[in-house]
């Protein structure tokens, strides 16, 4: 019964975000604009009494424990949202746990638009995003990421951490970590974003390991929380196998491969009025075959968790890196098409185990 309800409300979010999409292309092409019309809707839906329609119990058999943290489901959000509507949607539909998007040091207003697209990729679905790290700044953060409901559900509340040198991580983290140690709440968890595609100079701190191993070291002695570093499908394998190496020297420590891939806009058929960067970063669909290999590669020479991000929507693909030694699966473009397919696939993990 579950099922046919979860496939019922799939078909009618994805139908309804693709009127919305093409009712705000009439205007402009900006996928933004319907972005912010389909929160608008989630808003005021989360927050009727309909809500309870969307309600799905996860399965009992599917839990995964990563160190201390408790996940009732192996699939999570990606870091790339902080609306608080999304995240009690996600938690109805039975996400495993959430990661808040980056957190930066200062506010900021991110890149201009049009920066995000639907786009085709190699004849399948994707997006294109230039946004550039958007945030409204680590003050603003620390006073409202204890959010009472999301709490409530008792699922891992990550929180992803970005910078533009290694002082700002230390100072973000400090400034986060003291709120975070005085809360009761304790399946908090930090995310250590390495990789940026959108930052101006290209620079991250996935390029200098030695500011990494002093962030990293830094971070450990202040908390004693899990610490996944996400790393980016732009660096090559030898440049992982080197992360991975320092990873292994870190108690509590778990990598997240990974970010969006950078490609160019108009490589996709993206017009300079259509994109206002030259190029931004790809996620969905196109980044799974490499997502699986990386999981594969890691797995085969270290003993870190891995948390596998890029291009999964299925269960098909959520079992293939689950068998390929990933602990968590992060998504991030899939609960942007419809994420009424989580039931759906903690049910085939339910039956399967
Ligand atoms: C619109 C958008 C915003 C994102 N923002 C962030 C971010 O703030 N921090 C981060 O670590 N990753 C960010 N990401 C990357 C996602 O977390 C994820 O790693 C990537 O999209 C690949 O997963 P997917 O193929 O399931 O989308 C963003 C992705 C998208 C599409």
């Amino acid at each position: 019964m579950n099922n046919i309800r979860s496939q019922f409300l799939s078909i009618n979010y994805r139908l309804i975000r693709r009127l919305i999409i093409m009712q705000q292309s009439l205007f402009k092409k900006d996928l933004e604009a319907a972005i912010i019309v389909g929160d608008k809707i989630n808003h005021l839906l989360m927050n009727s009494p309909f809500k309870r329609l969307f309600k799905f119990a996860i399965p009992n058999n599917i839990g995964i424990h990563m160190y201390d943290l408790n996940f009732p489901s192996p699939i999570i959000a990606a870091s790339f949202k902080d609306d608080m509507s999304a995240f009690l949607q996600w938690q109805f539909v039975g996400i495993g746990g959430i990661t808040y998007k980056t957190v930066l040091k200062d506010p900021s207003e991110g890149n201009k638009r049009p920066r995000i697209q639907e786009i085709n990729h190699s004849g399948s679905y994707a997006l294109l995003n230039s946004l550039g790290l958007p945030t409204k700044g680590v003050d603003n953060f620390i006073n409202h990421f204890e959010h009472e409901k999301l709490l409530s559900f008792n699922r891992p509340i990550g929180i992803s951490i970005g910078g533009d040198n290694a002082n700002d991580y230390v100072k973000v983290f400090e400034l986060i970590n003291s709120r975070v140690e005085s809360s009761s709440f304790n399946q908090f968890f930090y995310e250590i974003n390495i990789s940026c595609p959108n930052t101006e100079d290209g620079k991250c701190l996935s390029d200098d390991l030695n500011q990494l191993s002093f962030v990293l070291n830094k971070l450990r002695s202040l908390s004693s929380k899990v610490i996944v570093v996400k790393t980016s499908p732009d660096s090559n394998d030898n440049e992982i196998l080197k992360i991975c190496e320092l990873l292994s020297s870190i108690d509590k420590i778990a990598i997240n491969v990974g970010n969006t891939r950078y490609i160019l806009a108009n490589s996709v058929g993206l017009k300079e009025h259509h994109f206002s960067k030259p190029g931004g970063g790809l996620s969905g669909p196109p980044l799974f075959e490499d997502t699986l290999k990386r999981v594969k590669l890691i797995n085969d020479n270290f003993q870190i968790p891995i948390i596998a991000t890029g291009g999964i929507g299925n269960y098909s693909q959520v079992n293939s890196v689950i068998n390929s030694g990933a602990t968590l699966v992060g998504m991030a473009s899939q609960l942007v098409a419809d994420p009424f397919i989580i039931p759906q696939i903690n049910n085939k993990l339910s039956y399967e185990s």
